[in-house]
């Protein structure tokens, strides 16, 4: 039988799931708020809504508008005519795609854009792009005059459901990735789903790895509802995309709700990043795409914990076949060796003390962080992770 995605989508489901049930998804259906106090901000998501986006702007002195050369020719115009429409001045801003310009480097030359723009302390960045153009740009929303509003507009499925929302921002440094950052949370984050019609399969699949990992973590019922609605998400069907996305943005403000700034709790949402990081990083970000790396990782992390006792085998088979169904890598690359992971999982940001974290599933819908696991269980998984094979990216 399949499942009701409005039903899902607010939040009715998964009586397993440890998350405090208060989901805060509000009438009409497409907005949802991340609850911080005074610092609280919407989640909307609705097709057309670009040209609409004046509405969440405030009364800025001045927008900059940052986007890619490439997403600016696409989606400049609506936002642009709907600002100027409410008599708001603002500045078009572009930047190269691609994580190797997510760097201080960036960063500078956007203080000086801003500066020539002639953006205040009342000014507002808009952010048009994924989720590199999301960091780099928060991040210099952050620090810039000692910070500034922003608002963001994620274009690919990857940052509409995870890295726009939280307020996580930063840039690499040449020693890894976000060594450089700050929590700064948008005023509002602005869904268009129409935006990932132009998106290639690939990116589009990336963020479907997000999506999937959302369902294991916390929610059982939305995990067996993305298999279920897998080929119409494949054929980017608007309805099965906004509720995917409404959901998966749902979870993760629940998250972000509760532990803003990852004391506990938000570690959660890095199922499967501790091995997709070290992968990332040794293939020079140039292999996978970033769901890739993580759907490979989240294999591993099933199997590091069947070898710790906390996952059971049919648990990491789950999580196996939902990527295959989504067509994403699952199989471990041949030509990395177990040591060179070790290594690049000890200089990740999230090892702490030499101390090697996981998170860990016990069942789909219920994870939790796993301190203290052992070189040897990790080698073992691997180990095992290599001879099971899987898809190819
Ligand atoms: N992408 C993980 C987080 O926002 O915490």
């Amino acid at each position: 039988m399949a499942m009701d995605w409005r039903r899902v989508a607010k939040g009715e489901g998964g009586r397993r799931n440890r998350l405090r049930r208060r989901f805060v998804i509000t009438t009409p259906m497409s907005t949802l708020t991340v609850d911080l106090g005074t610092r609280s901000y919407p989640i909307v998501v609705e097709s057309g809504l670009l040209a609409r986006a004046a509405q969440w702007a405030g009364r800025p002195s001045r927008v900059a508008l940052l986007s890619h050369p490439r997403l600016a020719a696409l989606y400049a115009a609506p936002l642009l005519e709907g600002l100027a429409r409410e008599g708001i001045a603002c500045s078009l801003i572009t930047v190269p795609a691609g994580e190797r310009f997510k760097n201080l480097k960036t960063v500078a030359r956007l203080y000086d854009a801003l500066l020539d723009a002639g953006l205040d302390r009342r000014s507002l960045l808009i952010t048009l792009g994924g989720g590199v153009l999301g960091d780099v740009g928060g991040f210099t929303a952050a620090t810039y005059l000692r910070g500034i509003p922003f608002i963001q507009v994620p274009t690919t499925l990857l940052a509409q459901v995870d890295a726009s929302v939280g307020g996580k921002t930063g840039v690499d440094l040449a020693r890894g990735k976000n060594l450089v950052g700050a929590f700064h949370q948008p005023r509002a984050v602005l869904i268009d789903p129409d935006t990932l019609q132009t998106l290639s399969a690939r990116e589009l699949r990336s963020g479907l790895a997000e999506v999937i990992k959302y369902g294991i973590i916390c929610d059982r019922e939305f995990f067996v509802c993305i298999k279920e609605e897998m080929r119409r998400l494949l054929r980017r069907d608007p309805d099965a995309l906004s509720h995917a996305i409404l959901r998966s943005c749902a979870l993760k403000a629940e998250v972000v709700g509760q532990d803003e700034t990852e004391q506990g709790l938000r570690a959660i949402l890095n199922f499967g990043h501790t091995v997709g990081h070290a992968l990332e990083s040794l293939t020079g970000y140039r292999r996978y795409k970033h769901g890739e790396a993580i759907s490979i990782g989240m294999v591993s992390a099933g199997l590091i914990g069947e070898e710790m006792g906390i996952t059971p085998k049919e648990t990491t088979g789950a999580i196996a076949d939902a990527l295959q169904e989504a067509r994403l890598p699952t199989a471990f690359p041949a030509d990395i060796s177990t040591d060179a992971v070790l290594q690049a999982m000890q200089r990740d940001k999230k090892t702490v003390g030499g101390r090697l974290t996981f998170v860990l599933a016990s069942e789909i819908g219920r994870v939790s962080v796993v301190k203290d696991v052992t070189a040897q269980a990790v080698e073992a998984a691997l180990r095992r992770h290599r001879r099971r094979g899987g898809s190819e990216p």
